[in-house]
């Protein structure tokens, strides 16, 4: 489970806007872009975010070409943090939550902190804290009382209830909810449409398949699917 975190304000604009890298061209990191044009088109003052570019390290060739159409550039490899202009955050467009850990831990040491990338209609609750690297889709909702780790991504319309503690690295996907008093530990994935009921405990790196219903609680490194998950 994460430590409790400090709480952190959502970067709301109203100064020079900070420069931003995407890590990875794959479709989540062109979804974080999309996200941050929301962001900057809705500040009343002024952008946000001034995006140098995307950094990938195996890019492949049509997510390249995707970039392009988006009016962005492939900066090179993720090594080009090292000489990135100081005050540059960096956004994990990295979907699947083990490889963003590694991801993190392959970048980490070229100091730049993770942006906090949420939706203007994503909801996070005033009294839930979160560590950096925070990404929330349009239509993730977050209700009271809720920790969020390190670099954990909210996707489109899921719902997170009171009093829950997600680990670092926790992907919740598109429509799944999380019910209340849950703790979901470190790089836990949560499929698509997924329910987990209350008070469950999901184990670190498990993966609760798409559609499912947690009934149980699920042990480490365990991938559970169907209704009750088994
Ligand atoms: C459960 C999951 C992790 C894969 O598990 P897996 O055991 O590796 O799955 P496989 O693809 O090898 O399929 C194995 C069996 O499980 C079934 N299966 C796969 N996913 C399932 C699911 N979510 N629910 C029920 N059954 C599922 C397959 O039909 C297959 O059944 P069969 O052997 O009778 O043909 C994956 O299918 C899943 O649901 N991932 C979440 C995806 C998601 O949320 N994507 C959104 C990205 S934004």
């Amino acid at each position: 489970m994460p430590d409790p975190h400090p709480p952190r304000a959502v970067p709301t604009g109203g100064g020079r806007p900070t420069d931003l890298v995407i890590v990875g061209t794959g479709g989540m990191g062109r979804e974080l872009f999309g996200i941050v044009r929301a962001i900057n088109a809705r500040a009343g003052d002024g952008p946000v975010w001034r995006v140098l570019g995307f950094v990938d390290d195996c890019p492949l060739e049509g997510n390249v070409k995707l970039v392009h159409q988006m009016d962005m550039r492939l900066l090179g490899p993720t090594r080009w943090l090292a000489d990135a202009p100081p005050g540059t955050h960096v956004a994990l467009g990295v979907g699947d939550p083990r490889r963003r850990r590694l991801t993190d831990e392959s970048i980490r040491g070229y100091g730049h902190p993770a942006a906090t990338i949420v939706h203007p209609n994503a909801e996070i609750g005033p009294d839930c804290v979160f560590a950096e690297g925070l990404v929330a889709f349009g239509g993730a909702r977050v209700t009271t009382n809720v920790v969020l780790g390190r670099h954990v991504h909210l996707n489109q319309n899921c719902t997170i209830g009171h009093d829950v503690e997600l680990g670092d690295y926790v992907s919740v996907n598109p429509l799944a909810a999380v019910s209340g008093y849950c703790r979901l530990a470190e790089a836990v994935m949560v499929g698509t449409t997924a329910a987990i009921l209350q008070f469950r405990t999901v184990g670190r790196n498990a993966v609760v398949g798409a559609g499912a219903c947690v009934t149980r609680d699920v042990l480490p490194d365990t991938i559970v699917k169907g209704v009750p998950a088994r």
